[in-house]
């Protein structure tokens, strides 16, 4: 069942009708106790929202249609280890990386997977602590200096997003490096910069079959071997994989592989062995602090009830907004330099999760919305480039800011106004700007009755924009480790309302697929293409190989 099939569907639907007739700036005029009513905390971080087109029947609407999903089933089956990743026959358990201490065994299979995950935590830390600590050594007898992951999707954007979020905690002496692209250009620009004596690579990779990762693997292998002859391998790659034997095949080391279950979704996956990079980075004290913080939102998201639940409620807003009010898009906001890759990781974690039009029934969908595009930017960037769409654009976008209220780097007013600015916005979106303020604004400025009814429609703002607010104290290990969390429920919680797997992935394959064959027919020496092509297809390829001769 979906969301429109429920009980309660056609009356939120009617009152979406009744709710368009007002604004919210008008819900607030109306109710001195908004900001309280349709707001959360959850620790250090405050979920206001309040900035929507909401009231309290709305979210006790949505409740109703939850319960009739039985979410709160739902929920249970994915941390209790049901295999809901029906197409793959697979359980969701990344939960369970971050169980720790484990309140528990959790059983798959006959089996209590939190005893492997505990034994390669102890592994990964100990040997993070020899790379940070000095003692584990290159082939030369050098300490680590650089460490550069390979890996691509889930293998790379987490770590890349969460080693730079938490730079202030990082190892001062070791530098980290990230290598994705099968462009040339990703890893030579990397390489070129390092000496191999004092580079570990962390080949990170799931099935250790990625084309990209697999490329870039082979071409970081040869320079260590050019460099430092073939028996350096072992001294410097590790590997993070839940294909242990294809690790070994590569060259590397059985005691520097650190395996995870086909339970643990690559987007979903920092949290384990994947996060290795940032376990250097910030060492076992933060790292496990990073865990607790996902562990506090699993415990409230599978405890509290939904009007309370944080993650709920941010799916509730997003799906009232998308199949109800029109929203077309989201955006992610970050008020924080260090949180600059954050869009990208929820690019992928929300749209490879939910950008699918097929329910888990097999049906297409044909009549609601599924995943939004989302993308974004950090504030104040933003401002100056995608903003004017956000505020007089004939699409309706929902922004999440994302405003940390203490810097690692007090400077000055920076702070401040980096502040002021984030709040502002959301004033802005919401409240616009009236053609009565436009008109007295521009009498104010001495322009005459001609050019004010000249400018008068481009200065407006319509506002009743929605926005959220999460207000976090600082950016930690354990606020961050929750912010990730909170987005990997609510993208959840979607899942359920469209009636989609969100942790299966068929979408990326076909270009894959075809990529093979193309690069076939590039790399062959004959004229003739050896697939029939459409003209277009065909045609770029004859002029990239006659541009490559
Ligand atoms: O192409 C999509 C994908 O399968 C992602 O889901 C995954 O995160 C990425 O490729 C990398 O996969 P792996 O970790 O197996 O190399």
């Amino acid at each position: 069942m979906n969301f429109e099939e429920t009980q309660s569907y056609n009356q939120l639907k009617k009152h979406a009708v009744f709710l368009s007739d007002t604004k919210i700036k008008n819900l607030f005029a109306t109710d001195t106790n908004r900001f309280a009513k349709f707001s959360r905390c959850l620790g250090d971080i405050v979920f206001d929202f309040s900035k929507n087109l909401i009231d309290e029947k709305t979210l006790e609407l949505l409740s109703k249609i939850a319960d009739q999903l039985h979410l709160s089933e739902r929920i249970n089956d994915m941390f209790d280890g049901v295999k809901i990743n029906t197409t793959e026959g697979r359980a969701v358990l990344h939960t369970a990386l971050r169980n720790i201490p484990s309140s528990g065994p959790i059983n798959l299979d006959g089996k209590n997977i939190m005893d492997d995950i505990e034994i390669t935590l102890a592994n990964m830390c100990k040997f993070s602590d020899s790379v940070r600590d000095g003692s584990f050594r290159g082939a030369k007898g050098d300490r680590i200096l650089d460490v550069v992951n390979i890996g691509i999707g889930g293998s790379y954007l987490g770590p890349l997003m969460a080693v730079e979020a938490l730079r202030p905690y990082k190892n001062p002496l070791i530098n980290f490096h990230f290598v994705s692209n099968v462009d040339g250009t990703d890893i030579s620009e990397v390489i070129k910069k390092l000496s191999p004596e004092t580079t570990l690579f962390i080949v990170a990779s799931k099935t250790f079959t990625t084309d990209e990762t697999m490329t870039n693997a082979e071409t970081a292998r040869n320079w260590i071997v050019e460099n430092l002859g073939d028996n350096a391998i072992a001294h410097h790659f590790c590997a993070v994989s839940s294909n242990v034997d294809l690790a070994v095949k590569f060259g590397i080391s059985p005691e520097n592989i650190f395996g995870f279950g086909n339970y643990v979704g690559g987007r979903y996956s920092m949290w384990g062995p994947i996060g290795l990079p940032l376990l250097i980075s910030i060492g076992t004290e933060n790292f496990k602090s990073f865990l607790a913080g996902a562990k506090s939102v699993d415990d409230h998201f599978r405890s509290a009830p939904f009007l309370d639940n944080i993650p709920v409620l941010m799916a509730f807003i997003s799906i009232w907004n998308i199949n109800f009010l029109g929203v077309t898009a989201e955006t992610i906001l970050p008020y924080d330099n260090y949180l600059k890759y954050l869009p990208l990781y929820l690019q992928q974690l929300v749209m490879e999760s939910n950008g699918k039009s097929i329910t888990r029934q097999g049906e297409r969908i044909r009549n609601y919305k599924t995943c939004p595009v989302l993308f974004g930017e950090v504030g104040t960037n933003g401002q100056h480039s995608f903003y004017q769409l956000l505020h007089q654009g004939t699409e309706r976008i929902l922004c999440d800011f994302i405003l940390p209220v203490l810097s690692h780097n007090e400077t000055g007013f920076h702070q401040q106004k980096l502040l002021a600015n984030g709040i502002a916005q959301t004033e802005a979106l919401m409240k616009g700007k009236s053609e009565d303020e436009v008109i007295s604004e521009l009498k104010a400025q001495g322009l005459n009755d001609m050019e004010i009814a000249r400018l008068l429609p481009f200065k407006v703002f319509d506002g009743n924009r929605p926005s959220n607010t999460f207000l976090v104290r600082e950016i930690t290990p354990y606020t961050l480790g929750a912010l990730v969390a909170l987005y990997e429920h609510k993208t959840f919680v979607e899942g359920v309302f469209w009636n989609i797997n969100s942790f299966d992935q068929f979408g990326v394959e076909l270009g894959k697929q075809l990529a093979k064959r193309v690069l076939s027919d590039i790399q062959s020496d004959s004229p003739t293409l050896s697939h029939n092509y459409d003209s277009s297809t065909a045609g770029l390829i004859s002029m990239v190989k006659d541009l490559r001769k």
